[in-house]
């Protein structure tokens, strides 16, 4: 089967503009942080994040298929000794434009190395924001089980009553558990803490997440020839995991030599046929828009 993989070196604001309605199947991306690394690719300034993210999120809302998923990979800064309230106005604006907030996984840095302030410790996680169209979308969970592990030869050796019961969560969540179901299986289900190790081995960009990070929601979330984006491509580690894991992709990337070397990246592909084309015009950038494609 054919993947297709789109580049496209752009403004998301204005290129997402152009793509049809209804047709991507998960959005997986990190944008750039409130006035994070601005000396590497600029920064938005933490009370204008929420003006300036909405109109991208809106496009994305657009695009996105009624069962498909948005992963947003952020994480509020520090200002002052404060840590900011932008991602979470930001949750609340984007329920208000439609997206219905559905869950937060984090992301355990469990490689950080350790640190010290004068008012709190090294900042180890990551949140991402799961939203969706609506309550229904599609989820494979049986694709990121993992082994039992060893708790289960303990934990399940010498079953108590309660353990053969569905036993009522004690804090009224509603959720339940019965021990029980889980003898004799040899994989369950993950939790939505992530425990990855950050990626330090990316010489071309300052903000790179480990290839696992998309691949795992990638999994969950979408079939073979499904179609990801990620409009804030970077150095299109989306977008490679999509490829290497058959599922079309399209990235948007806004500074021409992170596009440029994912671009060369997918061309020393060698099954790629490069093509380039005025697919996308954008307006008020001169810039030329490609399609790579793998046939
Ligand atoms: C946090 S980095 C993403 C890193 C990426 N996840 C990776 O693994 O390499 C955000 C990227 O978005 C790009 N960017 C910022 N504003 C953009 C915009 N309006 N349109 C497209 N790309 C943008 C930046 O140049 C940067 O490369």
């Amino acid at each position: 089967m054919r993947v297709k993989t789109d580049i496209i070196f752009g403004d998301c604001a204005e290129v997402l503009c152009h793509l049809p309605e209804n047709v991507v199947d998960l959005i997986f991306t990190s944008p750039s942080y409130a006035d994070q690394r601005k000396k590497t690719y600029g920064g938005i300034h933490p009370d204008k994040y929420v003006d300036w993210f909405l109109p991208i999120s809106k496009e994305l809302l657009r695009i996105l298929k009624p069962t498909g998923t948005f992963i947003l990979n952020i994480k509020e800064r520090v200002i002052n000794g404060e840590r900011s309230t932008y991602v979470m106005e930001l949750i609340l604006a984007m329920r208000k434009q439609g997206w219905f907030w559905t869950e937060e996984f984090i992301w355990h840095k469990k490689n950080s190395y350790p640190g010290k302030w004068p008012n709190r410790f090294r900042d180890s996680w990551e949140r991402l924001i799961q939203f969706n169209k609506s309550k229904k979308f599609n989820m494979y969970q049986e694709k990121v089980m993992i082994p039992v592990g060893g708790w289960a030869k303990t934990r399940l050796k010498n079953l108590s009553d309660v353990d053969k019961l569905r036993d009522k969560s004690k804090v009224g969540s509603g959720f339940g558990k019965n021990v029980s179901n889980w003898l004799n299986r040899d994989k369950v289900y993950p939790t939505n803490v992530l425990h990855l190790a950050t990626e330090c081995n990316n010489k071309n960009h300052s903000a790179t997440f480990p290839k696992e990070l998309p691949e795992w929601f990638i999994k969950l979330f979408t079939r073979p020839n499904d179609t990801v984006i990620d409009p804030f491509m970077g150095s299109g580690t989306t977008n490679l995991a999509s490829r290497r894991m058959g599922r079309n992709s399209i990235g948007i990337e806004i500074l021409y030599d992170y596009y440029k070397g994912v671009r060369d990246q997918i061309e020393a592909d060698e099954l790629v046929l490069f093509e380039p084309e005025k697919k996308y015009e954008t307006t008020g950038l001169n810039n030329e828009c490609y399609r790579v494609r793998r046939e």
